[in-house]
């Protein structure tokens, strides 16, 4: 049975956080609404309360009955966590004079404690929070200061109980990690068997029981979602699974056939779907940026859904959600505040019930199960894409000959990218795409003046974008080489009929976005 560590939500930014560190321990954890534990499950391992919002006295502050929890399984409490189990136990928490935030270091604490087995004199720990612990419950003691805190941390007497009131899922507490691996390993026994490996395995196992002999439709975009979900189902009903890949004629260069050829190697029984013509005269003469999304989106869930009704005996509907996906979704209360835009009305006119294999992983670990599963680099580490598709990049109306010269400039910016390689500390060679978190060239409704040979030239210009970025919530431009630059404007510019002009867009994210509409 896969153990679990289960992190109850109090609503903290970083609980997320805590998730992905105990994930790079090998060890499963599901991030649960905070009044949501799971009594009856026998395969938790152990509980941590996470970081609020909320300060414990607000009368909006969630709480939470630990009567069931306290005692059965051992208790991390973090920041609110560590205040709300203080106060709840007869402790005292009062607001600090000043908000504790920042770098403070561990100044005392208990070595042989097994929470800070292998921590360093005055390991840096990050504080944020405006209450402050000031009496622990009785039977409580102390097991860390910092200069300003003087209850950084407590344990329960003679109790796998203990609350930090910083935060060691952040970055910048140095051995954080180390403290959730000791709670993690040390304290509630994890086996530390989270791999992709054993999540194939056993994900694999699950999907033929739960399937058994039943068809099922998966839409293909291209990316690494919802590609990774169709090979693990592949690999568990075979033929059963029926893949669908619409082209809506705003894909990248060639991307169409490309792909179509990289799903047909891997084995999968895809129904490709070139609809890009319905797509370019539905687009025809119009603008703006909303009404060519909802047209566009609209004009995909009517292709999807034409396809999907010819297979008449199917009984899912899979998807590559993903659990960033998910978490977006689902407010602590469990609350759904956005729903899953991709579904349709499919589900419900064909009776369809959802199958969802990667609806527990982070990006990178989808990444990690499709390497697993032997998959090709150039389909895993592909920038994400959007889905309206190069329609966002070309300002103003569409056109098939607009869309042409897009995919031109673009496929040798990004062919430059995957080309030109640094060099890394370790004398490894990286290219610049595997540097960027995305990258694509935008169209501008802009023409200005230039020089050919004898003739002056009255042409477009593009704008090229590259960023860097860890989860797409915000992004920084990417300092590509000017040597770099300089070639790819060339290229463009003698290459792409049309195109006189090339400029780099370098603006952050806030206050722009990665696509310009
Ligand atoms: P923005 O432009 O909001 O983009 O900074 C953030 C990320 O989302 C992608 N994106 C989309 N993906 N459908 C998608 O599947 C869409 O309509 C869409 N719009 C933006 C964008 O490429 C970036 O990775």
């Amino acid at each position: 049975m896969q153990q679990k560590i289960i992190i109850l939500d109090f609503g903290s930014q970083t609980t997320q956080l805590i998730g992905r560190r105990l994930r790079e321990l090998d060890t499963f954890c599901e991030i649960l609404p905070y009044d949501k534990f799971p009594h009856d499950d026998p395969s938790v391992i152990g509980v941590i309360l996470s970081g609020s919002p909320y300060s414990v006295y607000d009368p909006e502050a969630f709480k939470v009955d630990l009567s069931r929890i306290r005692g059965k399984y051992p208790i991390l409490g973090i920041c609110y966590g560590a205040q709300y189990m203080s106060q709840l136990y007869g402790g005292r928490v009062e607001p600090a004079g000043t908000r504790e935030y920042g770098r403070a270091n561990l100044r005392s604490f208990e070595h042989d404690n097994p929470l800070f087995k292998g921590f360093d004199e005055n390991s840096q720990v990050w504080m944020s929070h405006g209450d402050t612990i000031t009496a622990i419950p009785e039977g409580f003691r102390c097991i860390a200061s910092t200069d300003k805190v003087q209850y950084a941390a407590y344990q329960a007497a003679d109790e796998p109980l203990w609350g930090v009131q910083f935060h060691p899922e952040a970055y910048h507490s140095a051995q954080g990690t180390l403290l959730l691996r000791n709670f993690a390993v040390d304290i509630c026994g994890s086996r530390q068997d989270w791999s992709p490996a054993s999540f194939v395995e056993t994900t694999v196992a699950e999907l033929k029981a739960e399937l058994g002999d039943d068809r099922v439709i998966l839409g293909l975009s291209g990316g690494v979602d919802s590609s990774v979900a169709a090979v693990l189902l592949n690999k568990a009903i075979g033929d059963r699974l029926t893949c669908i890949f619409v082209n809506h004629g705003l894909l990248r260069k060639n991307e169409f056939r490309d792909v179509m050829k990289d799903y047909e190697c891997l084995g999968l029984n895809v129904i490709g779907v070139d609809a890009s013509e319905k797509f370019f005269s539905e687009l025809k003469g119009v603008s703006d940026p909303e009404k060519k999304r909802k047209i566009i989106g609209k004009g995909f869930i009517d292709v999807f859904d034409a396809e999907a009704m010819k297979i008449k005996d199917a009984r899912w509907l899979a998807q590559g959600t993903i659990y960033p996906d998910r978490i977006e979704s689902l407010n602590i209360t469990g609350k759904v505040i956005k729903s899953h835009h991709n579904v349709g009305g499919l589900p419900e006119k064909m009776n369809l019930k959802l199958c969802e294999p990667l609806k527990w992983l982070f990006k990178d670990e989808v990444r990690r199960v499709g390497r697993q599963m032997g998959m090709p680099e150039h389909l895993i580490g592909r920038h994400p894409f959007p889905g309206p598709g190069l329609a966002v990049r070309i300002l103003g109306d569409i056109t098939p000959e607009k869309v042409a010269v897009l995919q031109e400039a673009d496929d040798i910016f990004i062919r430059g990218l995957r080309e030109w390689t640094t060099e890394n500390p370790d004398g490894t060679q990286t290219s610049l795409y595997d540097q960027v978190w995305q990258a694509g060239v935008i169209l501008l409704p802009v023409q200005s003046v230039g020089v050919m040979g004898d003739e002056r030239t009255y042409e477009q210009a593009v704008a090229l974008r590259a960023v860097t970025s860890t989860d797409a919530m915000s992004a920084d431009w990417a300092h590509l080489p000017y040597g770099f630059m300089a070639k790819v404007s060339n290229d463009i510019i003698n290459h792409v009929k049309g195109v006189n002009r090339v400029c780099y867009d370098i603006s952050s994210k806030p206050p722009a976005t990665i696509e310009w509409e």
